[in-house]
C-alpha cells in the first residue's frame, strides 16, 4: 500500500510517500526557517499562509521526483494534531480535497506518535522501548509497546525543551533556529562555566518529570548568580553550560525510566535529538541500545506520518470528512502539555 503523508503541523512543509509502512519511496521537507527567521520564532500565521501557498507545488515536485502517477497513491495520512491550528487546517484541508477527488481512504495522525514511530522507517526496532522525544513544542518519555500502544511516563512540566534553546539563543542573539546555533557554539565553549541550579521535583508522581522554565529563568536572567570563578560570560560557555544542564536532565531521566522498566531500547525522536551532545550523552546509558534516527527523520518530516498512517488504515481504520485539527494531543495514558 502506498501511503502519501502530510505534515505540516508548525513550519515544515513536508510530504512523503511510504510503502507498506516503512519503505520510503520519496519525501520533500520544505523548511521555513528564512520566512521566520527575522521574528527568531515561528510567526503562526505566516506559517499558515506559507503552506498555503506551498503544498500545491510541493505535491506536484514530490510526484515529478519520485516519477511516480497520483494514481499510484492508495491512501492518504495527514497530522491533524497537535501544532498550530492554522498550519493544521492547511494540510488537513488539502488532504481531504485529494481524498475527495481522487476517492481516496485518508486517516489523521498524532505527530507526536510520528515521532515515536519515525525509528521504524530506517531500521527495525522490536517492542517494547522507551521513546524520547525532544522538540520545539514537546518534551517527554514514553513506553512504546506498539506502533499505538503508548503511555507517557513523564513530560515537562513547563516549558519545552527546545523552546528553551529557542529563547535563550534568541536572547543572547546567537542565531536562528537557536537549538542549532547552540549546539554549534557549545563545541567551544566550556560547559562548567556556570553551574546552573539542578530541576528538583517531587519525587514518585515527577519521578520522569522534568522543567525548563527555572534553567530558562537563570540562563537569560540570573546568569552572573551562577558563573564559576575564573570563567568568562563568552556566548561559547553560555551556550555549552546551558546545554550541557539542559541535556543532562533528559538523560537522567531516561537513566531512571531504564533502571525501573528494565526496557533497554531507547529510541530518539524530535528537532533536539540532532543535538550533538544529546546524541552523545545517551550512548552513556550504562546497559541500554539507542537508537537515533537520521536527521531528516529527528525534525519534523511527512514519512514519520505515511508509516504510521499505514498501520492505522491497513487494521480498517480511516477517517471521515469531519474529521478536524487539534492543537493539542488527547488519548494517552497521562497528559502533556
Ligand atoms: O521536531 P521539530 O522540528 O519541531 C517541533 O515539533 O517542535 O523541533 C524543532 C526544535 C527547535 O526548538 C530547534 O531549536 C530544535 O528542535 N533543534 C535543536 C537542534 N536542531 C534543532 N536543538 C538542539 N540542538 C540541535 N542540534
Ligand atoms: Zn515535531
Amino acid at each position: 500500500m502506498l501511503v502519501l503523508g502530510i505534515e505540516s503541523s508548525c513550519d515544515e512543509c513536508a510530504l512523503a510517500l511510504v510503502e507498506n509502512g516503512v519503505t520510503l519511496r520519496h519525501q520533500i521537507i520544505a523548511s521555513q526557517v528564512k520566512e521566520h527567521a527575522e521574528f527568531n520564532g515561528v510567526v503562526p500565521e505566516i506559517a499558515s499562509r506559507t503552506h498555503t501557498r506551498w503544498i500545491l507545488p510541493l505535491y506536484r515536485k514530490l510526484l515529478h521526483e519520485a516519477q511516480i502517477e497520483q494514481s499510484e497513491i492508495d491512501a492518504i495520512a495527514v497530522t491533524n494534531r497537535p501544532g498550530l491550528t492554522g498550519s493544521l487546517v492547511v494540510g488537513l484541508s488539502f488532504a481531504k480535497g485529494l481524498a475527495w477527488s481522487l476517492r481516496l481512504p485518508f486517516v489523521g495522525v498524532d505527530h507526536v506518535r510520528g515521532h515515536l514511530y519515525a525509528i521504524q522507517l530506517e531500521q527495525e526496532v522490536g517492542y517494547p522501548y522507551l521513546g524520547v522525544i525532544v522538540s520545539g513544542g514537546h518534551t517527554l518519555i514514553a513506553r512504546v509497546d506498539g506502533y499505538d500502544e503508548i503511555a507517557i511516563l513523564g513530560a515537562t512540566v513547563d516549558d519545552a525543551c527546545g523552546e528553551c534553546f529557542d529563547k535563550v539563543a534568541k536572547h543572547y542573539g546567537f542565531g536562528y533556529p537557536g537549538g542549532v546555533a547552540i549546539d554549534r557554539l557549545a563545541k567551544e565553549g566550556n560547559p562548567e562555566a556556570f553551574s546552573f541550579p539542578q530541576v528538583s521535583l517531587r519525587k514518585g508522581e515527577h519521578r520522569y518529570d522534568m522543567s525548563y522554565s527555572g534553567l530558562k529563568t537563570a540562563a537569560i536572567n540570573q546568569l552572573e548568580q551562577f558563573r564559576t570563578e575564573g570563567y568568562e560570560a563568552t556566548g561559547p560557555n553560555i551556550a555549552a553550560a546551558f546545554q550541557k544542564s539542559a541535556i543532562d536532565l533528559i538523560v537522567k531521566r531516561l537513566q531512571r525510566a531504564v533502571d525501573d522498566t528494565g526496557i533497554d531500547r531507547i529510541v530518539l525522536g524530535g528537532g533536539v535529538a540532532a543535538n550533538s551532545y544529546l546524541r552523545q550523552a545517551v550512548d552513556g546509558i550504562p546497559g541500554a541500545s539507542v537508537y537515533k534516527p537520521s536527521l531528516e527523520l529527528c525534525t519534523d518530516n511527512a514519512a514519520m506520518i505515511a508509516g504510521l498512517g499505514y498501520h492505522y488504515l491497513h487494521d480498517g481504520k480511516s477517517d471521515g470528512w469531519d474529521l478536524n485539527v487539534s492543537a493539542r494531543v488527547s488519548g494517552f495514558r497521562k497528559a502533556y502539555p
